[in-house]
């Protein structure tokens, strides 16, 4: 348990251990379930739960502040990270209300079986009285799921935004002090989290920037004392600005595919274009989704495989297509043996994307002169796309 500041106070849980989130994301650096009490002069309120597998510690927090009665259990989100110690808090705190939006409200009902009468239900912009401090809702949906809202701290000027800002980092820092570390995981969090919900996270960013904001306290990851930090960093990310860069991501079983990357990549290099070369057979899918959020074009290196992509491939695409990054072009290189629909199979995949689709390349076999011809085509068309949209 930790002082924010004077009667506010950080008492989620650090979690250095856990490797996987909805065992998916991968959470190189961990993560942290952060919850936040806010002690007014005549009421206490605790500003989201920690995940359950860390209860131990959110109550133990809770002890330490030695209140008797916690008045409300502000929940901004349903998601088990943050609602979770919900129902053992209810039994603890009888006289506790769950402070939320109608939505929340519903999916705590159906997720974690909280009773009705426990409820206080408010709406967008309302406020809540502790005393000599203030709470402000508000809804900011799709930060990560339909029902999110925030807190905003009238009198502190503290937002918390619940996972919105957020970062996958286990760390001692309170507040932000390693700043190149908590971009590259807050970027990673925006990609693998926020970046399928860009439009609305533009609406949200709008919406809370009418906020005088002094600190942003998020539910993973350190406490921004310098909001600007964060703020800027959103915008450029949700923002619909590209890159002059090419994410190339591929997988080769004999080499032909592998051959046909190295050219490219060297084809783009020449021609003044930053390459974000992933091996889907070794890569950290995290990195692979960081690079999706700034990257103008994607291309995907695939053998044909069982007359389809190789499914490492496949997978990539899949995973491009549900987090809908804002990449603009998109081509596919790779190699068969005989026959097959691996172009067809990986274009299908990659619906969700509005891109332009350039003129794949595929070689049959080790690729010749005139497939390596075909690469250097390639290159100059990305140059060309990239050009005519101002960034090269
Ligand atoms: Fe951190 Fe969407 O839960």
């Amino acid at each position: 348990m930790r002082q924010i500041k004077p009667n506010i106070y950080a008492v989620g849980a650090i979690d250095w251990d856990r490797r996987l989130f909805d065992e998916l994301i991968p959470l190189p650096e961990g993560t942290t379930y952060n919850a936040y009490v806010v002690k007014g002069s005549d009421k206490v309120a605790l500003l989201d739960t920690v995940d359950p597998t860390k209860s131990e510690v959110l109550m133990s927090n809770l002890m330490a502040l030695g209140f008797d009665d916690v008045d409300y259990i502000v929940s901004h989100h349903a998601e088990q990270d943050h609602s979770g110690t919900i129902p053992a808090l209810l039994l603890l705190y009888p006289n506790a209300k769950v402070v939320t939006n109608a939505k929340c409200k519903a999916m705590l009902i159906d997720l974690l079986h909280v009773e009705e009468d426990r409820f206080l239900t408010i709406t967008d912009g309302q406020t809540l009285s502790l005393g000599d401090k203030t709470l402000q809702f508000f809804d900011i949906p799709w930060v990560h799921w339909p029902e999110t809202m925030c807190t905003y701290l009238q009198e502190d000027r503290i937002l918390f935004p619940c996972d919105f800002f957020g970062s996958h980092l286990a760390t001692s820092d309170l507040f932000v002090k390693d700043e190149p570390l908590v971009y590259e995981s807050a970027k990673r969090y925006y990609a693998e989290i926020m970046m399928p919900f860009r439009p609305a996270i533009r609406k949200n960013l709008e919406k809370i920037g009418k906020l005088k904001i002094d600190m942003i306290a998020p539910s993973h990851g350190p406490v921004y004392d310098k909001p600007e930090f964060i703020l800027n960093a959103y915008r450029d990310w949700a923002g619909d600005a590209v890159k002059n860069e090419v994410v190339l991501a591929y997988v080769s079983m004999h080499e032909s595919t592998k051959q046909m990357v190295e050219h490219l990549t060297d084809a783009l290099i020449e021609r003044g274009i930053t390459v974000r070369q992933f091996n889907l057979a070794v890569t950290d899918l995290g990195k692979l989704a960081i690079a999706l959020v700034d990257a103008a074009t994607i291309v995907l290196g695939s053998p044909t495989v069982l007359t389809g992509a190789h499914p490492k491939t496949a997978y990539a695409a899949l995973v491009a297509n549900a987090l809908r990054p804002k990449t603009k072009f998109a081509s596919i290189i790779g190699s068969l043996s005989w026959s097959g629909k691996m172009v067809e199979q990986l274009t299908g995949l990659i619906a969700n994307l509005k891109v332009e689709v350039i003129e794949p390349v595929v070689a049959k076999g080790q690729p010749k002169d005139e497939d390596f011809a075909a690469l250097d085509r390639l290159a100059d068309q990305i140059l060309a796309k990239h050009k005519q949209i101002g960034i090269a």
